[in-house]
């Protein structure tokens, strides 16, 4: 079939933010009939039959978590819209939001209606200001209709939705970290099982899907779940948004198929690499993926093809490096991200993360020693899969891939008294002599 934007189609067109807009375009009619016309278990049986996978970062698939959150229980079940979009390199929530509010609410009415919740916390990170207030205008707007409030587009069905804002914490992405700072306490996760779907927030069964996933259900039921397979591959199917960032002429956001190459994404939609440079390095799934070299970039943009490649889809955040580019100043840049935003409950995370901060800033100021490359490798594998989220993992995984694909920088940078960067401002202090940190 032939592929029809779903979140961007309209984003340059003034006022596509408004309801009349979006009603004009045949908004809010799936969630009409989802509330109307279908039986729940229908609607999750559609949403696995499509096969939609979590855009969040780790691709679960979508109906299958729904089905996972039992059906009679004497607690309320919630919602909890995951729009912290925190990791380095994504930004298409945010697009959402800020140009397409009502297609995400329209998707919460959907799901809520699918699993029997009636009332669903929008969770978004504290710098999204425009994007919270876009929001809740439209939220405004939709009780104000009838579309949200006691009887959802003149059904006999309840919905409430509150915007929550965060405070600008990474780790409040992390589901049951955001479901603590939703509480109100500090945003540290936790150990897993329970999971959110059987005791998430206050305690009750709560569903946590992010704004993309959710923004795809109307669709869904308006082509139903065999076309939507037919969109990309059967195992990871279904229209896309790409965020593409660093070394390129047109950095942006792109919808696109699901698989579409990464090599195209790069060179014909985001205007290749800038500068006449060459290609050097991507990161294809926000900061917490393995690094690609250049040569690996013909590559599929979806989760299994991805995943094959050694690396993954994550947030789809595509993060380009050109051959100017040391890659002892892109790890030091990236583990003082993970560093700063480690919650630190978990050993192997909070020491790790500082000690490969600690390691790349070495090497990069000229203090670094060849030992430190194995160091690199030993301290990520002892925090893989060690810890109680992942975040030791979204650290680990550039690090050592890093280090592997691209030792001759890092040895170059031992031997030079630095990386370039650091010999160019400070080239008294080339050999090193003076670096330790
Ligand atoms: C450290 C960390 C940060 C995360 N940040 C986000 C985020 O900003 N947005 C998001 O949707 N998911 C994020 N996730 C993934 C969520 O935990 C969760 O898997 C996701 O919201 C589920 O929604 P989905 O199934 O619709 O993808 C993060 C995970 C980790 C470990
Ligand atoms: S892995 Fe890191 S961020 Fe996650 S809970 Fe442990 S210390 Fe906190």
């Amino acid at each position: 079939m032939s592929f029809r934007k779903i979140f961007t189609p309209y984003i340059h067109e003034d006022k596509c933010h408004s309801l009349k807009f979006y009603q004009s375009k045949g908004g809010y009619e799936q969630a009409r009939k989802a509330l109307n016309d279908w039986q729940p278990d229908d609607l999750i049986e559609t949403v696995k039959a499509a096969n939609l996978r979590g855009r969040g970062g780790a691709g679960f698939p979508t109906g299958v978590k729904w089905g996972f959150v039992p059906k009679q229980v004497d607690k309320p079940k919630y919602l909890a819209v995951n729009a912290d979009e925190s990791e380095p390199g994504t930004f298409k929530d945010r697009l959402i939001m800020e140009k397409n509010p009502h297609l995400l609410l329209e998707g919460i009415i959907i799901c809520c209606k699918a699993v029997g919740i009636h009332h669903a916390y929008i969770y978004i990170r504290g710098e999204f200001v425009f994007g919270a207030n876009r929001l809740q205008n439209a939220i405004d707007r939709a009780y104000s209709e009838g579309i949200l409030g006691e009887n959802c587009l003149g059904s006999d069905f309840k919905l409430d939705v509150t915007v929550h804002r965060g405070a600008g914490a990474y780790i409040c992405g992390e589901e049951t970290g955001m479901l603590t700072s939703i509480e109100g306490d500090r945003g540290q996760p936790k150990l897993k099982p329970p999971f959110p779907a059987v005791e998430g927030l206050f305690g009750c069964p709560t569903v946590v899907n992010n704004v993309e996933t959710l923004a795809n259900l109307p669709y869904i039921l308006e082509i139903g779940a065999e076309e939507y397979r037919k969109i990309g591959p059967e195992n990871s199917p279904g229209p896309k948004l790409f965020c593409v960032s660093g070394h390129v002429e047109k950095p942006g956001v792109f919808e696109l198929p699901m698989g579409v190459s990464l090599r195209t994404l790069i060179d014909e939609h985001a205007g290749g690499v800038w500068k006449g440079r060459k290609l050097k390095a991507v990161i294809p799934g926000g900061s917490s993926a393995h690094v690609l070299t250049a040569d690996e970039c013909d590559v599929a943009m979806d989760i299994e093809s991805l995943a094959a490649a050694g690396t993954m889809l994550g947030s789809a955040g595509v993060i380009v490096m050109d051959e100017t580019t040391c890659m002892v100043d892109a790890l030091l840049n990236i583990m003082r991200f993970y560093h700063h935003e480690s919650c630190g409950q978990c050993t192997p995370c909070r020491e790790g993360t500082g000690w490969l901060e600690k390691i790349a800033h070495r090497i990069a100021v000229g203090g670094g020693r060849i030992e430190d490359l194995d160091l690199v490798t030993e301290v990520c594998d002892r925090m893989v899969g060690k810890t109680i989220c992942a975040l030791a993992d979204a650290a680990a995984f550039p690090a050592e891939s890093i280090v592997k694909k691209f030792r001759e920088d890092f040895v170059a940078a031992i031997e030079n008294g630095g990386s370039p960067a650091w010999v160019k401002r400070h080239p008294a202090n080339t050999g090193g002599a003076a670096a330790h940190v």
